[in-house]
Formats: structure tokens, sequence, C-alpha cells
């Protein structure tokens, strides 16, 4: 199978590096790759000037699965939601780790890859790739999922964590920045955006919720303090940035919160980059997925499973 990247950056290297481990099991190739910057390239060859457009990068990088990993944009979902259109209606199945398309417009996405023929998939859109959506489709069969309660934002937790040392906000935050998990605007992760797009895409994917960020009930961590972190701890308590959806009475509500958590609840057993989504359901009962110290590498796996799920289907 020929693959197309556009975006080609912290992911997209690591993606690479794994198509290239893998090679000889999973003899992908990659057509072409597009960047904002950095220019384009097709078969392998170096970079050269840019596309003059993704429609050109489209049309030239012959391929049968385009990989759309771009830098997000929070309020809109764009540019990728545009670039995954693009493709779809090109008859190109897709894989994404871009939160946006997702968290925006899943339902129209999902129905424009169906009438095309191919296949969507976006696994590392929440908790890099630790099997979330994949586990469902495949092995909760007429499962209904009736909630989520989930710890998926990494940066509030290095920020918690410091304020339990006594330091102040903004130490955490560049605490966070240096392990490279903070978006350039901090109060993306802070004020809980990303928690919000996660429930969104969550709500989306496995409740139909037909949502968007902007209408999850958010409030971040902005206004804890060292002091209150500290005043819970000596209570053995601390606090978490929770996201939760439930079927309400008028639909899916989505929350997310700052929340108080003993010491001892497993929504507290989670620390940095490692991830947790309890899943409630209707035959399962309450399921738990853990992703311990995720990143990068994670990220691309969870690319890499979305393609070899597609190469199979397409057998
Ligand atoms: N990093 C993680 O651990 C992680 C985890 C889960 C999901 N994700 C998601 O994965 C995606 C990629 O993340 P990343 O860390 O690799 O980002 P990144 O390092 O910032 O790289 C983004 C890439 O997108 C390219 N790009 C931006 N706008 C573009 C446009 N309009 N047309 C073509 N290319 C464009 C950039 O081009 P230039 O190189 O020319 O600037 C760059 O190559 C994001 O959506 C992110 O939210 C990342």
């Amino acid at each position: 199978m020929r693959v197309a990247l556009i975006g080609y950056g912290n992911v997209g290297r690591a993606f690479a590096g794994l198509l290239e481990k893998k090679r000889k099991a999973f003899p992908f190739r990659i057509a072409g790759i597009h960047t904002a910057r950095h220019g384009t390239a097709y078969d392998g060859a170096d970079f050269g000037p840019a596309a003059g457009s993704v429609d050109e990068f489209l049309d030239r990088a012959a391929c049968d699965v385009v990989v759309e990993i771009t830098t997000p944009n929070p309020a809109s979902g764009e540019p990728a939601l545009t670039h995954i259109r693009k493709a779809l209606a090109r008859k190109r199945h897709v894989v994404t780790a871009n939160k946006g398309p997702i968290a925006y417009a899943y339902a129209e996405l999902r129905d424009e890859a169906e009438r095309a023929g191919v296949q969507f998939r976006f696994e590392s859109t929440v908790m890099d790739g630790t099997p979330v959506f994949n586990m469902v489709r495949k092995n909760l069969p007429g499962v209904k999922v009736l909630g989520f309660t989930g710890v998926l934002n990494s940066t509030s937790k290095v920020v918690i964590e410091a304020m339990r040392e006594g330091k102040s906000m903004q130490d955490g935050i560049e605490a966070a920045r240096r392990l490279g998990i903070t978006e350039a605007d901090s109060s993306y992760d802070i004020e809980g955006w990303d928690s919000a797009a996660k429930a969104a895409v969550l709500a989306n994917v496995l409740m139909d919720a037909r949502t968007t960020p902007l209408e999850v009930d958010r409030r971040g961590i902005g206004r804890l303090t060292p002091e209150r972190v500290l005043e819970l701890a000596q209570a053995r308590k601390t606090v978490c940035l929770v996201s939760r959806g439930h079927i309400g009475p008028s639909g899916v509500r989505l929350r997310v919160r700052a929340e108080v958590v003993d010491e001892a609840d497993p929504l507290a057993s989670v620390q940095g980059t490692s991830n947790l989504l309890l899943l409630h359901t209707d035959l399962m009962g309450t399921i738990g997925v853990m992703g311990i110290s995720s990143g990068v590498e994670q990220t691309a796996y969870g690319l890499f499973s979305d393609l070899v799920d597609i190469a199979e289907s397409a057998k």
C-alpha cells in the first residue's frame, strides 16, 4: 500500500521510522510527504519546493492512504478538516492523529468516507495510540457506550504534581514544556480545551453525539493554587482534570472539571504522560484502558495499527 503524509513533524518522523522498522513484515511505501514550510517530497526523493496546494500534492502522490498529521487548530479543526475532505473526495483511505476534525465534524467525515467506499481511522486522537476506538469496534460488538470518565490531559497532571511540591502554576507549565507535551499556547491545556476536545471526540465516535468542544461544559485548572493542592494533599486528596460524558434526558452531556479525588482513587493513579479512560457500558459494566507514559512513539503506533487494519480489510 502506498501512503501519503500531510505533515511531517514529531509524529510524522516517528511514524516514518516505525514504517521503516516494520518494512519486511508490512511493506508500506511512502508515496509523498507534504509540509507547510519544509517543502514536499515524492517517492523517497529529497524535499523540494512545496506543492502549490494540497490538491496538487494529492493529485501527484499516487497513494492508497492519506495520513493527516498537521498542526491542530483547536478552534476549528482546520486545516486538517479540509485536507481530509480532499483526500476522501479522491477516494483515498484516511488515517489521522489530529483531534480537530473528529471533534468538530466526525459524523460528516464518516459519511463522506462511507459514500466514497474508503476507510477513515483516528485511533491516535485520544490516548496517543492506546486502543480505544479499535478496541470498542473490534472487541465489544453489540455493546452500547453509555458514558465515560477520563484523565486525558498530561500538562494538567504535571502542573498539579508540581503544585504538590509547592511550586507555582508557571513552574509546572515550564516542566510540562520541557517534556514536550504542552501546546504552544498552554492555556489550551490549562483551561481544559484539550480535555474538552477529547471528550467531544469520544462522544462523537462512541456515543454518536454530533457535538463540538464548544458545547462541552468546561472549567480547567486555571484558578487552582499550590496552597489548595497542598491543603488537599494533607487530607490524602488530590485534583484531577477529568473529562466526563453521559447520556442524559436531553442527549449526551459533556463536562470537564478539576475534580477533588481521593489519592487512592484510580483517577489519581495516572501521573505525567500516563492516561486513564473508563468506559461505562450497558453489557460490560465499566471497562478501563490505561496508557503508561505514552508519547510520540505510541501515537505513531496508533497510526500504524489503523494502516495495518485498512490494508487487511482491503485484501
Ligand atoms: N505529539 C504527540 O505526541 C501527539 C499525540 C497525539 C496526537 N498528536 C497530533 O498529531 C498531529 C501532529 O503532531 P506533531 O507533534 O507531529 O506536530 P508538529 O511537530 O507541530 O508537526 C506538524 C506538521 O504539520 C505540518 N503542517 C502544518 N500546517 C500544514 C499545512 N497547512 N499543510 C501542510 N502541512 C502542514 C508542519 O509543516 P512544517 O514542518 O513545514 O512546519 C509539520 O510538518 C497533531 O494534530 C497533534 O495534535 C500528536
